[in-house]
């Protein structure tokens, strides 16, 4: 061995330490600048000797952006599922079974019940070869790729002590922390948010860009091996020893020896759960002894051997006095349960969403029938149930409204969408506050000091209506109003009049139209450089740019074709907004790139992935996530995976670096 595949191979087995140490211990020994030091270093090497490249090195961690196609792969063993009781008397008799069966000493191991989505990992010779979900049971997708990304999964296992094939089982999850940031984000970008962490995961983990799954901070519990070599006969044992081979395997896991063990595990975690990073969604007991689950064997679905216990989903039972509706700034309208109070898991629940009309339906909801309210996976507390016994005298049964609640305008209902909308968007005065309210907002104009409450009094007065009217306040409109002194009134117009400057792309995504969130908004900014040569593209224009497809190309032509649009961009315009990219911005454009289809892949020193995206639309090029026959030049940064290198030299595509890309486009460093 020479000395650079020497080092490549010290620095693939470093950091795979660190990594163990990081993601599946939480006790890391070095600090991130260092590991990303050695990570860079890594790359360099494999980038330079990709006679080297190896699938399970510690970089392709990052994944890439091919389009990656799932195929169906068969289990070697199905993936079945656990009988679920919900009651102490059902373990009880779950434990009976059990003893009766044996006829012999048994312990069982209580182990919690990760809410995700359940993955099979086949390791060969210590190496994560193939990983799949569940799928129907028998066959599911192989997504090898996505889960190389998940750092607490190792690729090569430590020591030499595990059987040469066996599968491990467990689940993936997102933890709470990164669910509510990517609900955040995709609030921001106008995308449908994910109900629960256990659909993010899912959705995620069936990706077919595998770097935007590494960004998605996917997590691991493993709880369950196969195989024909398994160490010891004992379940707990063989997990703990799975631990020593680099698997997160939970702390929770216990043995009990008895059913009071077993019922201390369940009151334990039914209150601690609480404090997880994850979501749990019970208790999962199983015979410790693999002889014993072979004797007890299974049933056509379940083994024999094991059971779920399911958490009682904190639920309320208490009484629906109305339903308001609420209309956003899209026009869609939403009903919510106004109910009695009552305390749910720590807070006092008053409303719950009732999402939309079908789910009014389906649960043949009355006025003053006693409703079932859950909090569970989900943040806004649902109404689940009806509980008809404690219905004494039968109220009104719930239609949803016809017309708005707002302005009375018949509410319509689109193909494919569950809900209803007021297609007044002209007048009905929450789609004006959303939209004036949207517009100011600090990712968008950030007009400071302005508020929701401001907003509607303005409204009130008659001094707003529409984000137009704003530029023509003046202070002496304000400082007479209640509560608003001369200051604020100067700072408010103060702050209107910095908004002029808010760049091209800023004021695109302020308009608020639909599916246009700030990545829309920047790319349609780039590639059509002014408002008016957007207004005037054709679909099959807006459809050329990278990722705007024919629903958000649908929903920017229905905007522009709207007869109040030409005018109220004209007011803006003559108000002093930039409604193009800015001189600079523009300067900057060439047509250097006409034609040119660039990939990008690794990370960069000069400017950031999204940077080099911006750039090569503002050069006329267009910028696509894989490799194809097509492609013009690969822009290859640091760490980029070998996969797409191999593809692109094989095609004989053009590879640049970032330098002499920067060169390409006049704007050498
Ligand atoms: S054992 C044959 N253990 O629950 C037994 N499953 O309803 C295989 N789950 O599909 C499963 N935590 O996705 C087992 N500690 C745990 C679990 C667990 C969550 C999920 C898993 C499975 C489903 C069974």
């Amino acid at each position: 061995m020479n000395e650079t595949e020497a080092r490549i191979r010290q620095l693939r087995k470093e950091l795979d330490e660190h990594n163990h140490n990081y993601y599946v211990l939480n006790a890391p020994t070095i600090d991130d600048r260092e590991f990303d030091r050695l990570m860079a270093e890594l790359q360099r090497l494999e980038e330079e000797n990709p006679q080297y490249a190896d699938p399970h090195s510690p970089t392709c961690r990052v994944g890439n952006d091919h389009n990656q196609a799932f195929t169906q792969v068969a289990h070697r063993y199905p993936m079945l599922s656990l009988g679920n009781t919900y009651t102490r008397e059902e373990v009880a008799a779950f434990y009976e079974r059990v003893q009766t069966s044996l006829q012999e000493p048994f312990s069982i191991v209580g182990e919690l019940k990760y809410d995700g989505t359940s993955i099979s990992l086949t390791y060969e010779h210590g190496r994560l070869v193939q990983a799949v979900t569940r799928g129907d049971g028998v066959r599911g997708d192989d997504v090898t790729e996505n889960v190389k990304t998940i750092r607490s999964i190792p690729l090569v296992l430590r020591g030499d002590n595990y059987p040469d094939l066996f599968e491990i089982r467990g689940e993936i999850l997102m933890p709470w922390t990164v669910f509510e940031q990517l609900n955040a984000e995709r609030e921001r970008e106008e995308e449908p948010l994910f109900a629960n962490p256990r659909n993010a995961a899912s959705g995620t983990l069936k990706l077919q860009n595998s770097a935007v799954v590494a960004s998605r901070r996917l997590d691991a519990y493993l709880y369950y091996l196969l195989g024909e070599n398994l160490p010891t006969d004992d379940h707990l044992e063989n997990l703990r020893m799975a631990a020593g081979w680099g698997f997160r395997i939970s702390d929770a896991m216990t043995r009990c020896r008895s059913l009071e063990g077993m019922y201390a595990f369940i009151d334990y975690w039914d209150v601690n759960r609480k404090n997880l990073p994850v979501a749990t969604d019970g208790i999962v007991f199983k015979v410790a002894s693999l002889r014993q689950q072979k004797f007890l064997g299974y049933t056509a679905k379940s083994p024999r051997w094991a059971i779920a216990y399911k958490f009682q989903a904190e639920r309320a039972v208490t009484r629906l006095n109305s339903i308001s509706y609420q209309v956003g700034r899209t026009g869609a309208v939403t009903p919510v349960a106004n109910l009695d109070p009552v305390q749910l898991s720590g807070t006092v629940v008053k409303r719950a969403s009732l999402h939309n009309d079908d789910i009014i339906q389906s649960l043949d909801l009355h006025i003053g029938d006693f409703v079932y309210v859950e909090k569970g996976g989900e943040i806004i507390p649902k109404i689940t149930g009806v509980d008809t016994d404690a219905r004494l005298l039968v109220g009104e049964k719930v239609h949803f409204i016809t017309r708005c609640p707002e302005c009375g305008t018949p509410l319509v209902r689109y193909e494919g969408e569950a809900a209803w909308y007021c297609p007044n968007d002209e007048t009905c005065p929450p789609q004006i506050k959303g939209r004036i309210e949207h517009f100011i907002s600090r990712r968008a104009m950030n007009i400071d000091g302005l508020g929701s409450e401001t907003v509607d009094l303005f409204y009130r007065l008659g001094l707003i209506h529409d984000v137009a009217d704003l530029y023509s306040l003046r202070e002496s409109d304000i400082a007479s109003l209640d509560r608003q002194g001369d200051k604020s009134a100067r700072n408010i117009i103060e702050a209107i009049a910095a908004s002029r400057e808010v760049p091209f792309e800023r004021v695109l995504f302020a308009l608020g139209i639909r599916f246009v969130g700030e990545t829309v908004a920047k790319k349609l900014a780039n590639a059509f450089g002014s408002i008016d040569k957007l207004a005037a593209a054709t679909e099959e224009e807006l459809v050329q740019v990278d990722e705007i497809g024919v629903r958000i190309a649908g929903s920017v032509r229905a905007y522009f074709a709207h007869p109040s649009t030409a005018a109220l961009v004209g007011r803006l315009k003559e108000a002093g907004l930039q409604m193009e990219l800015s001189a600079e911005r523009l300067a900057r454009r060439t047509d250097r790139l006409q034609g040119a289809t660039v990939v990008i892949s690794g990370t960069f020193t000069h400017h950031s992935r999204d940077e080099y995206k911006s750039l090569i639309e503002e050069h006329g090029g267009k910028n696509t996530s894989s490799v194809s026959a097509k492609t013009t030049y690969l822009l290859a940064g640091e760490n980029m995976g070998p996969a797409k290198l191999e593809k692109a030299t094989k095609l004989g595509i053009k590879i640049i670096t970032e330098d002499e890309f920067l060169q390409l486009i006049g704007q050498e460093q």
